[in-house]
């Protein structure tokens, strides 16, 4: 492998790809590149622009003239669009409701494609998706496919939004959450998809700490 390798992370929504992927890109000194954010910022810019979420070639003009930005600042993430920090406005439920239709434009995919593979390029990268082992980043040292029961993707998930204060049943995000597996893996172009080279983690019953430390130990070997 070489000294500056690039991991490449998918999985669906609530399987902890995210923490996973950020705690390890942490613990190698590597750049963590969440893409969900890349398609989160672009829906916020397309509702605030009151944009046609039908008419894909203007999104993907959208996007080709939208600056969207990750830094790492002390320890976390930030989001920039177009130089405003949306770190957290990107997580409000309009945006997560309405990102299906940013992510299945095939313009926007292909602009965003380009970005990640140049933002990957450098290596010493965790870069964390639906579609990076299978599209964007098919070339990496060590793929990862970050899993999930169901049930416990969901418990997750209400846990998260009842402690951030949201008014929500167990039934509305179990709900919500199918909607989005529907839309990430049914969408034709950059579905959610496990490569046929990635190593399979199931996250039930494991602690964070506990996944993380066994992806460390499977980058290392
Ligand atoms: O990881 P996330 O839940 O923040 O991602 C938000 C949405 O972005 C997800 O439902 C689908 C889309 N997405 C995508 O289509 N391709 C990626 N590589 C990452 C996310």
């Amino acid at each position: 492998m070489t000294p500056r390798p690039v991991i490449a992370i998918d999985g669906p929504a609530g399987s902890g790809k995210s923490t996973v992927a950020r705690l390890v890109a942490q613990r190698l000194g590597f750049l963590y590149i969440d893409t969900g954010a890349m398609y989160r910022a672009l829906t916020l810019k397309a509702l605030r622009t009151k944009a046609d979420l039908n008419d894909e070639e203007k999104l993907g003009m959208l996007a080709a003239s939208t600056d969207i930005k990750l830094k790492q600042e002390s320890g976390s993430l930030k989001v920039y669009l177009d130089g405003e920090d949306v770190t957290s406005g990107i997580r409000t439920p309009e945006v997560t409701n309405n990102v299906k239709y940013i992510a299945r434009a095939k313009p926007v995919r292909t602009h965003m494609v380009a970005v990640q593979r140049r933002l990957g390029k450098e290596g010493g990268t965790v870069m964390e998706g639906r579609d990076i082992a299978t599209v964007v980043l098919p070339d990496a040292d060590r793929k990862f496919y970050i899993d999930a029961a169901f049930e416990v993707r969901a418990q997750r998930r209400y846990k998260e939004l009842k402690e951030g204060g949201a008014a929500v049943t167990e039934e509305d995000v179990r709900k919500d959450l199918k909607i989005r597996d529907d839309s990430d893996i049914n969408r034709p172009i950059g579905p959610l998809r496990k490569a046929a080279d990635s190593i399979i983690v199931d996250t039930t019953g494991l602690t964070i700490e506990g996944v993380v430390d066994k992806v460390l130990g499977l980058i290392k070997a």
